[in-house]
């Protein structure tokens, strides 16, 4: 599907101030990054629909539960922006159904275009490395989740990175995020061994 420059500015300015007023780890910032890093990505690999990978970029997190009342809030905020976008019925079902097959949680429901794949790369590529553990500890001073804890079941910022971070790595669609995400992962599992040897007094 061809998109305009014009879609992408209504869709930028419908999920900005949403976004900007988020404290969940998914604020603008987050938006940015993805998009961009989307953008090298689809670069590298030689995929041409540039303005699609933006408008799904921007688009991925605004229908997310977590940051809506309520499932149905969370769609019918996203059907909403897609409906000021210009496009017939059938191209709205496709580019929900493409944003719905971006999240993790819907993977073996929804199956995506190579465009959404990278989108979800990026997303999870923003989710490790050094940016990834500053997101984490933001998660966690924002919903007073501790730093590490002795129990074993006990859930903590460190729990997470073996929970869902360090597996992430192994679950990513394209080649060239695969190599990035080698990088990001090591710096993690870096982090995550001085972390524990620091906590056990053995640094
Ligand atoms: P996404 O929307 O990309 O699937 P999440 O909503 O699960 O991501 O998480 C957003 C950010 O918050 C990520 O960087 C993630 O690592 C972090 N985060 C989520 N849950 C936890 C947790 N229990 N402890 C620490 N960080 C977390
Ligand atoms: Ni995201």
């Amino acid at each position: 599907m061809m998109i305009s420059r014009e879609q992408l500015k209504s869709a930028e300015s419908a999920v900005k101030s949403f976004h900007v007023n988020d404290h969940s780890g998914h604020g603008w910032d987050h938006i940015i990054r993805v998009r961009n890093l989307s953008l090298k990505i689809a670069h590298i690999e030689g995929i041409e629909n540039l303005h699609l990978i933006e408008l799904l970029s921007l688009l991925h997190d605004a229908g997310d539960d977590k940051l809506h009342e309520s499932k149905q809030g969370a769609e019918f905020f996203l059907r909403n922006i897609i409906s000021e976008l210009g496009m017939n019925e059938a191209e709205q079902s496709w580019l929900l159904n493409e944003l719905k097959s971006i999240s993790f949680r819907n993977r073996h429901i929804y199956t995506g275009t190579i465009e959404s794949k990278i989108v979800s790369d990026a997303d999870k590529l923003d989710a490790i490395g050094a940016i990834g553990i500053g997101r984490a500890f933001t998660y966690g001073g924002a919903n007073g989740v501790k730093l590490h804890s002795q129990k074993r079941d006990e859930s903590t910022v460190i729990s997470h990175f073996d929970e869902k971070l360090l597996q992430l790595k192994d679950q990513m669609h394209t080649k060239t995020a695969y190599k990035i995400a080698v990088e990001r992962d090591r710096f993690l599992t870096l982090f995550k061994d001085q972390f524990l040897n620091e906590w056990n007094g053995k640094k």
